[in-house]
């Protein structure tokens, strides 16, 4: 914590403190401040617009309407940038800078001489990676997300990225749809600025920020484009300067209850399957695990509500209309810890009495009448997922829940785009497709659970498959689909050593994944595994050698955790 407010907090080290505070004062200067300007506490906004980065189009007036409340309460309002992270932007898979921008925003949250910050993201891994950095450097904080996309029309009909992009895309693979109508749908699925408009990742991670506490309540849902966007922009810098007289801090609000009240929000949401990593990692950054035994109990007692693509029918916008987060939670008030509190220092009891003035049951269903009686998604374990595997049963064919099939096995990512529509590619219907070497080690972990449908297949009318894979897919995405298998191919994982032809079964009922094979031979097998190359320079190299598996969050083993010995390089200020 800054033990002195302003421009003195946190010193640069020249050995002189008054030196330290000399000098800083006299380069803030020639920023054209004035002494007493200097004097105000300092409200820090991490920035994040980017040439790369569509989904923050609207973080230069979001700056704006942050500065704007800061001032408004008597603080001077310094903003910075930091790594900016667009989806469809990076290669091989943004999943690989998530924590680049986690160091990023920590290293220079603590670093730089701010008394709270406002922390403005949006795209899928931009919100975790703040909340992970903001959890570790612990000052006091307030995410602001960008808001979700409005939709676009198209021949009378809604669409909105990105299920509608896979939901064309396939039918276009299908020959349902020509070169011309793909082309007018492409200018059509992302009609605004903002996130994606569906219950994919970004709006889950929003949703789950705010149910964290650490977000304004009711600001997940906003579309990017309305007014109250930006009203909320301007509150989220007034309460941040509060929070530097009273002093709340991340860590105060990212408990083990509050994480609980985000995996329930989560299930009832039927939210991301990429939430769940993203969740595990903010909550080991101040050491909070989750169990995968906690998180089917959770799952098995919480009910979908929420009726948005890509489980359901409508958008992010629908959803806001409808009620937003504060619908949801009312919902689940019995299943809630109400002890938890957010920006405002109110608990969740205080913020769950006030009355709500509206639900639409059209997109928010009522507990006793809900979408699905089981939350969305689901640990699986077995001896081919010792350390479990995530699966969306809400997004996946119940027709396949009880499996038994031929494995048909993709080495890499390269095997999979080289051989999956081979017309001699020996499937079937009924066989499993696995996908290897996709995880964190192994690829970075990229959104390729969702393994196509052979082409072959998808002719003959085959619309889902049972896929596994220790990859990830995105949260737009659907399908039978079994992710994160853990321990990961690339480390050993039994995964690795799964021949072309043996057999496999996957149980919802019982939240199982086996490979059947005996025993003794999968040590066989295993007795023979040796690991690939590794990258041997930069960062590549650093997260080769560091990134932890899906379980945990797939942080950088160094970064979880508090550190035995708390920030000690912080240095003088602190
Ligand atoms: Fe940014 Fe979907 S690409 S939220
Ligand atoms: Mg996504």
């Amino acid at each position: 914590m800054t033990k002195e407010k302003g421009m003195k907090g946190g010193l640069t080290n020249y050995g002189d403190k008054d030196f330290s505070v000399f000098l800083r004062n006299s380069f803030a200067r020639s920023m054209g401040y004035s002494p007493e300007t200097l004097r105000k506490p300092i409200v820090g906004i991490a920035s994040t617009p980017s040439g790369f980065n569509n989904c923050h189009r609207t973080v230069p007036e979001l700056v704006e309407a942050v500065s704007r409340g800061v001032l408004a309460a008597g603080g001077l309002p310094l903003t910075f940038p930091t790594t900016s992270l667009c989806e469809p932007f990076l290669n091989p898979t943004s999943m690989m800078f998530r924590n680049l921008m986690a160091m990023d925003t920590e290293e220079m949250v603590r670093a730089q001489p701010m008394d709270a910050v406002v922390l403005i993201g949006g795209c899928d891994k931009t919100v975790p990676a703040q909340l992970m950095g903001a959890a570790s450097a612990n000052i006091p904080a307030i995410q602001l997300v960008t808001g979700a996309m409005s939709t676009g029309r198209h021949k009378g009909e809604r669409l909105g990225a990105c299920t509608d992009c896979r939901r064309y895309w396939g039918r276009f693979r299908a020959g349902e749809v020509d070169r011309h109508e793909i082309d007018l749908v492409e200018g059509r699925l992302a009609a605004t600025a903002g996130t994606c408009a569906v219950m994919g990742t970004a709006s889950t991670m929003a949703i789950i920020a705010e149910v964290l506490g650490i977000a304004l309540p009711g600001s997940a849902s906003i579309p990017a484009v309305m007014a109250d966007r930006l009203v909320c922009a301007e509150r989220s810098g007034t309460i941040a300067m509060s929070l530097v007289n009273c002093a709340i801090r991340p860590s105060d609000l990212i408990t083990k209850h509050s994480v609980e009240n985000a995996l329930r929000v989560l299930m009832a949401v039927s939210g991301s399957t990429n939430a769940v990593v993203h969740l595990a990692a903010i909550a080991g950054r101040l050491g909070i695990s989750i169990s995968p035994e906690r998180l089917n109990q959770i799952s098995d007692e919480t009910p979908v509500l929420v009726n948005l693509k890509p489980v359901g029918e409508g958008y992010m916008e629908d959803f806001h209309a409808a009620g937003g987060v504060g619908a949801v939670l009312r919902e689940l008030r019995h299943l809630l810890h109400l002890d938890t509190f957010n920006v405002l220092g109110q608990t969740l009891q205080e913020r769950l009495d006030e009355p709500l003035e509206w639900v639409d049951r059209n997109y928010i269903y009522s507990f006793k009448t809900p979408v699905s009686p089981v939350g969305g998604l689901i640990a699986l374990s077995g001896n081919l997922a010792p350390d479990g595997a995530i699966f969306k049963r809400a997004a996946a064919t119940p027709e396949l829940f009880e499996t038994e099939g031929r494995a048909v096995v993709f080495e890499s990512l390269a095997d999979l785009a080289e051989r999956i529509d081979d017309p001699d590619l020996d499937v079937e219907p009924d066989d499993i497709l696995v996908l290897k070497n996709a995880g964190p080690v192994g690829a970075g972990m990229p959104e390729a659970g969702y393994l196509p449908i052979p082409r072959k297949l998808a002719k003959r009318g085959v619309k889902d498959m049972v896929r596994i894979s220790d990859a990830r897919m995105s949260g737009t995405a659907f399908g039978t689909i079994a992710l994160h298998i853990s321990p990961e191919a690339a480390i050993g994982g039994p995964l690795a050593i799964v021949h072309n032809g043996d057999r496999i079964r996957l149980s919802v009922r019982e939240k199982t994944l086996e490979l059947l094979v005996s025993e003794e031979e999968i040590s066989d097998r295993m007795a023979d595994w040796r690991p690939g190359s590794a990258p041997d320079r930069g960062y590549q190299a650093l997260f080769h050698r560091t990134v932890n598996q899906a379980p945990h969050g797939c942080d950088f083993d160094f970064l979880t955790g508090t550190g035995r010995n708390g920030n000690a390089l912080a240095g003088d200020g602190r």
